[in-house]
């Protein structure tokens, strides 16, 4: 069966790759001039260099394609046009390549942000949850999710939506909020913004690549389908920093950052043009995202997948940290 990754350099894709390898798949990747390859080339997968936003680029790209998974992306821009740029006008671009082909699943990589933070604590989100973005980074993941909707309608793509919380495990992006708060466990710069009670839904990567190849395997009676895929239970950002702490051999502060000193932050720092650079978009979008709830429900993957992430918090959090001490000391 031939697949097609975008995005198979990143965090998510080098796994996912990796994984389809191993079960025999004929892989293609969508490759940059400027993308790190050694893995891939390892592999033995077919590269193809193009890049989203050059349209020309892409052309053939899907040719005898059965599955696409779309995967790249900016997750981390220091500019909120940067997001719409590569998310939605990148998509859009592929998304053309697909009409006319015989594609049996394109499967996207969306976002919790897409959906926004839970309205309530105690009530997860499922995939029927209103979609209330309040990032530029979950706005533009949320026009995707419309752009690919209205594409398997009007032209019968077969599309599958996953969404994701923030997914941890060895090889997480050195930019990722994970690895940052590795990094400030480990200095005892950790500051719990709030009052830490708050919950976050993850997922390890483990978890998350059996559950994509369950999607895989599914046969939908729906041409469009959406899913929540996490961990088995979200956790207090205090249990999560607490965890991660532990396996680091520290402790994490008692000092709390009261939400509207973290708020005041995000609207100072940028006006001073001197600071401004450095407390990029992503860093502000962060400090808002964080004092706020943000958990899943996977009941739905679990009827109707039959996804079971198997991998609990305190394994994934474990193998994270050692594969961290192992590469960052
Ligand atoms: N990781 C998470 O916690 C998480 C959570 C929710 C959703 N997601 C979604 O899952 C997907 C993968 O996430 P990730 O963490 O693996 O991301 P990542 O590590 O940042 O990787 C991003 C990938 O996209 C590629 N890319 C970026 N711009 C491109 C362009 N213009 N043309 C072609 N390729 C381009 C990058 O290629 P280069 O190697 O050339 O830079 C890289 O392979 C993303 O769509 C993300 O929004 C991730």
């Amino acid at each position: 069966m031939k697949t097609l990754v975008t995005g198979a350099t990143g965090f998510i894709g080098t796994h996912l790759v990796k994984a389809l390898v191993e079960k025999g798949r004929d892989v293609r990747c969508l490759v940059r001039k400027t993308s790190n390859t050694t893995y891939l080339k390892k592999l033995g997968v077919e590269l193809v260099y193009g890049d989203l936003l050059d349209r020309d680029s892409l052309k053939g790209i899907v040719k005898g394609v059965n599955i696409v998974y779309h995967l790249a992306g900016e997750v981390y821009s220091p500019k909120s046009s940067g997001y719409y740029k590569v998310n939605v006008n990148g998509t859009k671009n592929l998304l053309e390549m697909c009409l006319g082909e015989k594609i049996e699943k394109f499967v996207y990589f969306s976002s919790i942000a897409a959906v926004g933070p839970n309205p309530k604590q105690g009530i997860l989100l499922n995939e029927k949850s209103p979609c209330k973005p309040i990032t530029p980074y979950g706005k533009s993941k949320y026009l995707v999710e419309k752009l690919i909707s209205m594409f398997s309608k009007k032209y019968t793509l077969p599309a599958t939506i996953i969404r994701l919380p923030t997914v941890y495990g060895p090889g997480v992006s050195t930019s990722s909020r994970v690895f940052t708060m590795l990094e400030l466990i480990k200095r005892g710069l950790f500051r719990i913004i709030g009052n830490g009670n708050n919950v976050i839904s993850l997922c390890y990567i483990d978890n998350l690549i059996n559950g994509i190849l369950l999607i895989d395997r599914k046969t939908q009676n729906t041409n469009y389908t959406i899913y929540f895929l996490a961990d088995q239970k979200p956790r207090t950002i205090r249990e999560i920093a607490e965890k991660i702490a532990m396996e680091l051999d520290t402790k994490v502060s008692r000092f709390y950052i009261p939400v509207w000193v973290a708020s005041i932050a995000t609207l100072v720092f940028p006006a001073f043009k001197k600071w401004g650079n450095k407390f990029p978009t992503s860093l502000r979008d962060m400090i808002r995202e964080i004092p706020n709830s943000w958990a899943c429900d996977i009941s739905k993957a679990r009827q109707e997948l039959k996804y079971d992430p198997m991998v609990d918090f305190d394994e994934g959090i474990r193998r994270t940290v050692i594969w961290y001490k192992e590469k960052y000391g």
